[in-house]
């Protein structure tokens, strides 16, 4: 089989409060889509890498590198969009069964040895699959401020990136889906579909970068070997 990397990088990262769209804010002197670019390119499973950006991006030719990355400019108005409007760019490139890592691009910790559990753990699943941690802390459910219950922790997971899927059923469940924004990763619409991706373990390192801080966390497990 083949399988191919897709890298939503669309987005303006509003919750960074910072002035460049944060996929491309430095993280140990390196923009944090690099490091995420050079995660696959490490990786001698994948055949390609697909990255999504804006159509009036001003910043991803300096970023990526000219070999073994391809450059879509077709973003969209949500992730959801992004990765579909992707999707429909390589529709003369990938066939039914090649196999689609979805990836954010604000996840920079991200390891070729993760991305080979991914594959290996997922194997042949014909709903896909996806790396995910277990819950660790209570769970609260919060109404106006207070602790209105607690939910069993047992059993949930968090789910991160890359998600895998083959190409046929991600184009089909992600066409499926109407509310973009209730579509926060790929494996909801592939679930809505009455299919369950699988868990596999993956590791803290790879956080997904949303707040200031996390910068420094992002830092501090790309300054250590590999998990
Ligand atoms: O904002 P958040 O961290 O949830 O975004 C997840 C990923 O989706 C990021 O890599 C971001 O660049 C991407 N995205 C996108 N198009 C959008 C919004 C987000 O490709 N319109």
């Amino acid at each position: 089989p083949r399988y191919f990397a897709l890298i939503p990088a669309a987005g303006v990262g509003a919750r960074m409060e910072a002035t460049s769209p944060k996929q491309y804010l430095k993280i140990g002197g390196k923009p944090m889509l690099r490091h995420t670019l050079d995660a696959f390119l490490s990786s001698e499973l994948i055949a390609h890498t697909f990255v999504v950006v804006s159509p009036d991006d001003p910043y991803i030719d300096a970023v990526a590198p000219h070999h073994g990355v391809t450059v879509l400019r077709c973003g969209g108005a949500s992730r959801m969009e992004s990765v579909r409007n992707g999707l429909a760019v390589l529709a003369s490139t990938l066939s039914r069964a090649d196999w689609v890592l979805v990836h954010d691009a604000a996840r920079p910790g991200l390891t070729a040895e993760l991305i080979e559990k991914l594959i290996t753990g997922t194997g042949d699943h014909p709903a896909g699959g996806l790396l995910a941690l277990p819950v660790v802390d209570t769970v609260k459910r919060c109404i106006d401020g207070e602790a209105a219950g607690t939910v069993p922790r047992n059993g949930l997971w968090l789910a991160q990136t890359p998600q895998m899927f083959r190409y046929e059923l991600l184009r089909e469940a992600l066409a499926a889906a109407t509310d973009p924004d209730s579509i926060t990763d790929d494996a909801s619409a592939v679930e809505a579909l009455g299919l369950s991706p699988k868990l596999v373990e993956g590791h803290p390192r790879n956080l997904k970068v949303t707040l200031p801080d996390d910068i420094r966390i992002a830092e501090m497990y790309l300054a250590v070997s590999q998990p």
